[in-house]
């Protein structure tokens, strides 16, 4: 008998979440369903990540806890796909002999042609090039917002990243996909999306670049509000500040990861600007757009990385003012330039420093949501409180979630809605009017 329902993991970032997506539609096609529950299942895929030692940790970890999954039918799968499968390929067997398949970042879609070959030794894929996505639109659990992928790939090289190498060199996709994408996600009710690119503002199509894409989205479709990640402080340019601050669709929210507050760090690194570069866009941001929610990456403990200049990183939090960030202990990973580099600061260090970081940006958030208190901000309202079904959900412009009473007709719309209350990550509200 022949696997007929998947259950998809997906670990690490948005872009393995628009990968599933893609994945489950091009299942779907094929005559497979989802199956609600892994027991219900016949093959599992693990949508993987690499990006640190612990999120390979932690997929090694299911594994070993599928092992008796695996072993409970003869006809159940597993298949590891994404960065992780990239990363390792046939070493991934070592840790997980219980594997079926291991596809790689592009190979992971032409899954459907692997369960039907019915080979019986372990398939194992992980050639760049080979990703034919077409016009497909990814599966979404929300039916309101939607991930739309401009570019895979990414030619940066930062030191200590091994995205490059499980994701292969950077690649745009054409504009005119994008905009098709996007007017079919419009006609199939949603109102929000969000690009994604590991490095959006390097995206180009036959000379047009990042800042011309956004524009004829919003001027070619019907999409209510764009948002877009990661950006990259090297490449952000003012015509994308202009297009940020003139155009009503845009949400004033921009990710724009400065990894350490040290000019010797980031050159370390090799990020390509520095503290100074990298503050004058602040400014410029801030300038344009007063109310702009910007959230950051940090990372700690990079090699040979003094107090000192550790300290710089807390100052640049202090002084910027970050609504929210993502921070983390370095982590070496092997084939990236940062790995021959001695990884000199004791794993207690790092997590000193990062204990320390954690716990100042979370004053910092807590101060700058407090700025939030008596505005009154256009929120998507996205479902019910986790907590609560009698409280409903939703993000403002900046990104920031939001709880408020409502009615659960107002779900699916836009509101306004007036901050009464906020805590480091959460925003609490009353409900002026819908709009
Ligand atoms: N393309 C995005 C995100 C890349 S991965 C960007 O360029 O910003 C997300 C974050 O993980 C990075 O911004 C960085 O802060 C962190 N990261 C990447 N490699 C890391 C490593 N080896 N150790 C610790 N953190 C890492
Ligand atoms: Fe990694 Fe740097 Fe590329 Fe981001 S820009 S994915 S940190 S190499
Ligand atoms: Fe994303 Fe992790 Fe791959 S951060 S690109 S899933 S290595």
């Amino acid at each position: 008998m022949s696997v007929r329902s998947y259950k998809i993991l997906t670990f690490g970032c948005q872009m393995n979440l628009a990968d599933s997506g893609s994945l489950a539609t091009i299942l779907n096609s094929y005559g497979y369903y989802p199956a609600q529950t892994e027991e219900e299942a016949e093959l599992l895929i693990l949508n993987t990540c690499s990006v640190r030692e612990r999120a390979e940790e932690r997929v090694f970890g299911r594994l070993g806890e599928l092992s008796a999954w695996k072993k409970a039918a003869s006809t159940r799968k597993i298949a590891v796909v994404g960065c992780m499968a990239q990363r390792l390929g046939p070493r991934i067997l070592e840790r997980a002999p219980q594997i079926d398949l291991v596809l790689g970042t592009d190979r992971m879609f032409e899954l459907p042609a692997y369960l039907a070959n019915g080979s019986s030794g372990v398939n194992i894929h992980t050639e760049f090039g080979h990703e034919q996505l077409g016009d497909l639109l990814p599966a979404r659990d929300n039916p309101y917002t939607a991930f739309v992928t401009i570019s895979r790939g990414c030619g940066n090289y930062c030191t200590y990243c091994i995205v490059p190498y499980v994701r292969g060199e950077e690649r745009s996709y054409p504009s005119i996909r994008i905009i098709g994408q996007i007017k079919a996600l419009v006609d199939d009710g949603v109102l929000e999306i969000m690009l994604l690119g590991q490095n959006v503002n390097s995206y180009r199509d036959n000379g047009h670049d990042f800042a011309d894409l956004l524009r004829r989205i919003a001027s070619e479709t019907e999409i209510r509000r764009i948002r877009f990640m990661t950006s990259h402080p090297k490449d952000l340019s003012d015509r994308l500040i202009d297009v940020i601050a003139s155009e009503p669709k845009m949400m004033a929210h921009l990710h724009l990861p400065l990894q350490s507050g040290s000019d010797r760090i980031l050159e370390r690194m090799g990020r390509g600007y520095s503290y100074g570069h990298y503050r004058r866009l602040v400014d410029k941001l801030k300038t344009a757009l007063p109310d702009i929610s910007l959230t950051t990456d940090l990372i700690v403990g990079f090699p040979s990385e003094t107090e000192a200049e550790y300290e710089m990183t807390l100052a640049a939090v202090e002084e910027i003012s970050f609504d929210s960030a993502f921070m983390f202990r370095y982590s070496p990973r092997e084939g990236t330039t940062a790995a021959q580099f001695e990884d000199d600061v004791p794993e207690a260090e790092k997590i000193r420093r990062l204990t320390k970081l954690i716990s100042l940006q979370k004053k910092v958030s807590f101060e700058r949501n407090q700025r939030e208190l008596g505005q009154i901000r256009a929120v998507l309202v996205d479902g019910v409180s986790r907590r609560d079904k009698n409280v409903l959900k939703g993000k403002t412009e900046g990104n920031k979630t939001i709880l408020f009473e409502g009615a659960v007709s107002d779900i699916g719309s836009i509101c306004r809605v007036q901050i009464t209350a906020a805590d480091s990550w959460t925003l609490h509200g009353e409900v002026i009017e819908k709009c």
